[in-house]
């Protein structure tokens, strides 16, 4: 089997770093460098090729045909339903919660403002508890909501805890859970076999 004809959009950050441990794991080389800033990795017999991105723009590369398959965050799929891919594995790694955190480990007693970039998941979650909230979104540092008075909870991503204890806050309750997904372009997924064979390497 060969891989020269597949490529993998990675998301940045956490993923990426699983996504080394597993490939490498898995006997797989691995091409960037951590030093470097190339966003780009073409192919070879032995591996993939690869591209880095942004979370959220994996699933659009995927669903263009950009990318053959895809790693990213069952948070992010949701947050960012597409069509146009399909999931075909849990990788297990990069397992996380999106919780509801506030200043005390208490359920907002009415109407309240809660930040979050987590919009669609958030206002899914409050909607199933008929709980009306105000919904502020942020692209990141969500933990500084409360703390400077934009909101008095959040919906975030929680990994190991430190963000949110640093800033004095308590998870409430969990909103979901995720980890990393491989995703696939439907038709490439059906007319190239060694898609298949990488998710089997990868999930051995
Ligand atoms: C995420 C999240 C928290 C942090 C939680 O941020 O928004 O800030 O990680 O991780 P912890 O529980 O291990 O402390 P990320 O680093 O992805 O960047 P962001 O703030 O730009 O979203």
């Amino acid at each position: 089997m060969t891989f020269s004809n597949v490529t993998v959009a990675v998301a940045k950050g956490r993923i990426l770093e699983g996504t080394r441990a597993l490939w490498v794991q898995r006997g797989l080389t691995w091409p960037v460098d951590a030093e470097s800033r190339k966003l780009w990795f073409s192919p070879n017999a032995l591996r993939p090729g690869m591209l880095i991105a942004r979370a959220r723009d994996i699933p659009t590369l995927v669903a263009m045909g950009i990318a053959d398959l895809g790693v990213v965050g069952l948070d992010v799929l949701e947050e960012h339903p597409n069509s146009q891919i399909l999931q075909v594995a849990d990788l297990k790694f990069g397992a996380c919660r999106i919780v509801l955190a506030g200043r005390e480990r208490q359920w907002p007693a009415g109407p309240t403002r809660i930040a979050t970039k987590y919009q669609r998941i958030a206002q899914a979650y409050f909607s199933l508890h008929h709980h009306p909230v105000e919904l502020v979104p942020l692209s990141g540092s969500l933990e500084l909501a409360p703390v400077i008075g934009l909101a008095p909870y959040i919906v975030d991503i929680v990994d190991t805890g430190n963000t949110l204890r640093q800033h004095q806050l308590v998870e409430i309750a969990t909103v979901m859970e995720s980890s990393a997904r491989l995703i696939a372009n439907p038709s490439h997924w059906r007319t190239k076999p060694s898609l298949e064979a990488v998710r089997q390497i990868l999930t051995a």
